[in-house]
């Protein structure tokens, strides 16, 4: 096998006013000095999915986490994220309104322990929102658009946590889009649904690609042809690989790149 600092790399990159969020030698350090991103490069284009695909402990999580700064606590991230024309890894924004714009979506559903209503609310409320009647639109509109609103507009006020876990996971999708975000990041979503359940999931991402951006980490091979539009490819903490999603499943250029696809298909 190839040595990764020798692999060469094949990053697609897009026009300025396609991408919404770019990074730029990012790179990441646990522990002061434990280097497991490095110099990571790479544009995403708007209203589209992207996948992020490799081997467990490839960087996948590590560098999703860093685009609305959840690393900040536990890592040094050194390099630039442009987001709106602001370099977002910089010390003076406003992280509690960054993740507002760029929200979520974590492996394991995390409804709060409340109802299905206040989970949408609760952010909204904290937020100073009292409009009763906007708040109910906001809850049904944000439940229309994780595609759940049908199976739960009659159990509104019932706990979310006696949901099944695939409409827990949309109703974090729901609580999410509630915030108004641009950006859904989407950490493995689906790994905890039985089949039924992950394909809803699917479908419902596929529909918020109209208004929303996603990235999404994946180990699902299958899922991320069937959803993203664009796959970047992580191999111990390098971006060896960003292309079309047909173009890295058919054709990858690199010889890691095609073993992984080719191991992880079998
Ligand atoms: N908080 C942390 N402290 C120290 N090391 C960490 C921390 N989080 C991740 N790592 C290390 O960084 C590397 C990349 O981890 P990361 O979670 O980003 O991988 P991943 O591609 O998401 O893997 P998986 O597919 O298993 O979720 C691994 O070696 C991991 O052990
Ligand atoms: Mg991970």
């Amino acid at each position: 096998m190839q040595n990764v600092n020798e692999a060469p790399t094949f990053i697609h990159q897009f026009d300025q006013d396609e991408q919404i969020i770019s990074t730029k030698d990012l790179s990441v350090f646990y522990g002061g000095s434990i280097q497991k991103l490095f110099g990571a490069r790479l544009q995403f284009k708007k209203k589209t999915i992207t996948a992020l695909i490799g081997g467990s402990g490839s960087g996948k999580s590590t560098f999703l986490r860093c685009l609305n700064r959840m690393n900040d606590k536990v890592a040094r991230v050194d390099g630039e994220i442009w987001y709106h024309g602001l370099d977002i890894n910089k010390n003076n924004i406003n992280v509690y309104q960054l993740r507002k714009n760029i929200g979520m979506v974590f492996q394991k559903p995390n409804p709060f322990p409340k109802s299905i209503r206040e989970n949408i609310t609760y952010a909204l409320k904290a937020n100073g929102e009292k409009d009763k009647q906007k708040l109910d639109q906001i809850v049904e509109e944000s439940l229309r658009a994780a595609a759940l609103w049908d199976e739960v507009k009659d159990k509104l006020d019932k706990s979310a946590l006696a949901m099944s876990g695939g409409q827990q996971q949309r109703l974090c999708i729901a609580r999410a889009l509630a915030l108004k975000p641009e950006i859904l990041l989407l950490d493995e979503p689906a790994s905890a649904l039985d089949p039924v359940s992950t394909s809803k999931l699917e479908d419902t991402l596929k529909q918020l690609r109209t208004d929303y951006t996603m990235i999404m980490v994946t180990h699902n091979m299958q899922q991320a042809s069937r959803i993203s539009d664009y796959t970047a490819f992580f191999h111990l903490g390098h971006v060896l690989e960003y292309d079309k999603t047909e173009n890295i499943f058919t054709n990858p250029k690199g010889e890691i790149t095609e073993d992984y696809i080719r191991g992880s298909f079998g």
